[in-house]
C-alpha cells in the first residue's frame, strides 16, 4: 500500500483564498488586517522566516511591519517597542521572531506581547485558553496540523495519536487539540522508554522532534496518519524531516511532505490567525 500525501501547498492555496476574501470584506469596512514582525539579530533561518511571513502578507493583502534590530538590542528595548505595537492600533498581531539573542529573556518578552495580537499563540494566557478550551490563539503549526486532518476528513474521535516532541510550540499544544477532539493522546519524548511500542499503537502519529528518521516504517501500523512536523537536513543537504518519508509512505494511509507539508500551513495559519484578530476588532 502506498499513502495519499496531504499536500500543504494545496491547502494552503485554499485556506489562503479564503483569508484574502475576508481580508477584502474587512478593507470594505475600513480595517485592515495588520502584522508586525520583529526579528532581532541575523539567525539566517529567521531571515528567511520573517521574510515568507512578509510576504504572506503581502499576497493575502495585510498590511505588515517588518522591524529588524541589531543583535546588541537590549531587552529593555525590546519591551519597549512590543509596547508601542501593543498601542498600536493599525497592528493585530504581533510576532516576535525566535530564537532571540541569548542576553534577552524570551518568556518574558512574549508575556509583553497583548494576548490579543498574540498571534504565535505563545502567551501564557494563549496557552491557558487552549487548556481549558477558552477562545484564543492556537499556536500555528499544530493548528495547521489540525487543519491537515481536517481536510482529509479525519474524525478524531476515540482514536490514539501519539505525539512525538513535548516543546511549547508544537508537541503540548498539539496535544491538547488533538485532546479536545476526543483523540486518547499519548506524548512521548527523549524519556520515553519504547517508541517503536506506543506509535505501532497509534492511528495518528505526529512527529515533531527535530530529528532525522525518527519514525520508521517498522514503527506505523498500516494505514496510520503521518504528520511531520519536522525541518532538517539530509546528508546531501536536502530538506527533510523527521519520518523515514519512503519507507513510512509504504505503510501508512496518509502522510505529509517535507518540504510542501506542514511547513507552508504554519505561515497559512498566521494568516489566519491576524485576520481573526482584525475580525475581533471589528466586533469590539
Ligand atoms: N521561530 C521558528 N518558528 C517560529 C514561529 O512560529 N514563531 C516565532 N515567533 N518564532 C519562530
Amino acid at each position: 500500500m502506498t499513502a495519499q500525501l496531504i499536500d500543504g501547498n494545496a491547502l494552503s492555496r485554499q485556506l489562503r483564498a479564503d483569508v484574502t476574501a475576508r481580508v477584502t470584506a474587512l478593507k470594505a469596512n475600513g480595517i485592515t488586517p495588520g502584522l508586525a514582525v520583529v526579528l532581532v539579530g541575523e539567525n539566517a533561518a529567521s531571515q528567511v522566516y520573517v521574510r515568507n511571513k512578509v510576504k504572506a502578507c503581502e499576497d493575502t493583502g495585510m498590511h505588515s511591519v517588518l522591524e529588524r534590530w541589531p543583535a546588541t538590542m537590549t531587552e529593555a528595548e525590546l519591551l519597549a517597542r512590543v509596547d508601542a505595537l501593543n498601542a498600536d492600533t493599525t497592528i493585530h498581531g504581533i510576532l516576535v521572531q525566535l530564537p532571540l539573542p541569548a542576553h534577552i529573556d524570551a518568556q518574558k518578552v512574549i508575556e509583553a506581547i497583548s494576548p490579543a495580537k498574540d498571534v504565535d499563540g505563545f502567551h501564557i494566557a494563549s496557552a491557558g485558553a487552549l487548556m481549558t478550551g477558552m477562545p484564543g490563539f492556537w499556536p500555528c503549526t499544530p493548528y495547521g496540523c489540525m487543519k491537515m486532518l481536517e481536510s482529509i476528513g479525519y474524525e478524531l474521535k476515540g482514536k490514539h495519536a501519539v505525539v512525538i516532541g513535548r516543546s511549547n510550540i508544537v508537541g503540548k499544544p498539539m496535544a491538547l487539540m488533538l485532546l479536545q477532539q476526543n483523540a486518547t493522546v499519548t506524548i512521548c519524548h527523549s524519556a520515553t522508554k519504547d517508541l517503536k511500542a506506543m506509535t505501532l499503537q497509534a492511528d495518528v502519529i505526529v512527529a515533531a522532534v527535530g530529528k532525522r528518521n525518527v519514525l520508521t516504517a517498522d514503527m506505523v501500523k498500516a494505514g496510520a496518519v503521518v504528520l511531520d512536523v519536522g525541518m532538517n537536513r539530509n546528508d546531501e543537504g536536502k530538506l527533510c524531516g523527521d519520518v523515514d518519508f519512503e519507507g513510512v509512505k509504504q505503510v501508512a494511509g496518509w502522510i505529509t511532505p517535507v518540504p510542501g507539508g506542514v511547513g507552508p500551513m504554519t505561515i497559512t495559519m498566521l494568516m489566519v490567525n491576524t485576520l481573526e484578530s482584525a475580525e475581533r476588532t471589528e466586533r469590539r
